[in-house]
């Protein structure tokens, strides 16, 4: 029998533990990934007693808690606080998510966080985005046209802006991606469920011209072929929308083309 095991310097060792503050009684455990490429260290996990009332209510809440007040070393992305930047994707307790929307009384117990699965970690919670966002750059996300401007802009009706629903709220946070298993494998070749949603999203615009460019860009084995339709990534988007749906479409609108 094959047998796996990490390399030495990537096992998970248990780290510091930080207890709540005198006299609290509302206790959360938080337990965190961290590593620090300049130290040399094994990863490891810290575990934070936190005071829930004198805390917010969601996790991200709770991860600045422990950076502002307990250790000012954790490190992770954030900006809006409401679920509009995607930038606060992680995996909390085995499920991608963005911490900002997520609520710490959805769990029980012990909540345990960790950064996108699958992806290379540049610090604690922080994993490193390059390839996800060259991959979303070479879908072209904007619109492409091939006939001239007309004098104002290019119109659309109402039911052709309804066909953007489910798409253009796409926050590009990755939750989707990390969790695919076709992705973790083929990160490389394989576009993934969060570009292929995009690439629908501009295949789909009645204003876009280049729809067959675009399909011809996305025919091939790796980039849109390796879905299997695991529908791991609708499970876990934490905007509730749907790429797997949204590459059924794309073969859809494959097949409808060889048709002719
Ligand atoms: S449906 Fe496709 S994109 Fe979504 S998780 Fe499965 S293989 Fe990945
Ligand atoms: S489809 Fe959902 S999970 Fe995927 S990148 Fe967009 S918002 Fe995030
Ligand atoms: S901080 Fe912007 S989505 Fe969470």
């Amino acid at each position: 029998m094959v047998e796996f095991s990490l390399p030495k310097n990537s096992v998970l060792k248990k780290g510091k533990s930080f207890p709540a503050p005198e006299g609290a009684v509302n206790i959360r455990r938080f337990e965190v990934y961290r590593w620090n490429p300049d130290r040399g260290e094994n990863p490891r996990v810290d575990g934070y007693d936190i005071d829930m009332d004198s805390c917010g209510p969601m996790v991200l809440d709770a991860i600045i808690k422990i950076k502002n007040e307990i250790d000012s070393t954790l490190t992770f992305r954030r900006s809006c606080r409401e679920g509009v930047c995607g930038s606060c994707s992680m995996n909390v307790n085995g499920k991608n998510t963005l911490a900002c929307i997520k609520a710490i009384d959805d769990y029980k117990g012990t909540i345990k966080v960790f950064p996108l699965p699958h992806m290379d970690v540049v610090k604690d919670l922080v994993t490193d985005m390059t390839n996800f966002y060259a991959q979303y750059s070479s879908i072209k996300p904007w619109i492409e046209t091939q006939t001239p401007a007309p004098d104002r802009e290019r119109l659309q009706s109402k039911e052709e802006r309804k066909k953007l629903d489910g798409l253009f709220e796409c926050v590009l946070c990755a939750c989707c991606s990390a969790s695919c298993p076709s992705y973790w494998w083929n990160s490389d070749k394989y576009l993934g469920p969060a570009v292929l949603l995009q690439a629908s999203r501009w295949l789909v615009d009645s204003r876009d011209e280049n729809t067959g460019e675009r399909l011809d860009e996305l025919e091939d084995t790796y980039k849109l072929y390796r879905c299997h339709t695991i529908m791991s990534c609708t499970d876990t988007c934490p905007k509730g929308l749907n790429p797997a749906k949204a590459i059924a479409g794309i073969k859809k609108m494959l097949v409808i083309r060889q048709q002719g």
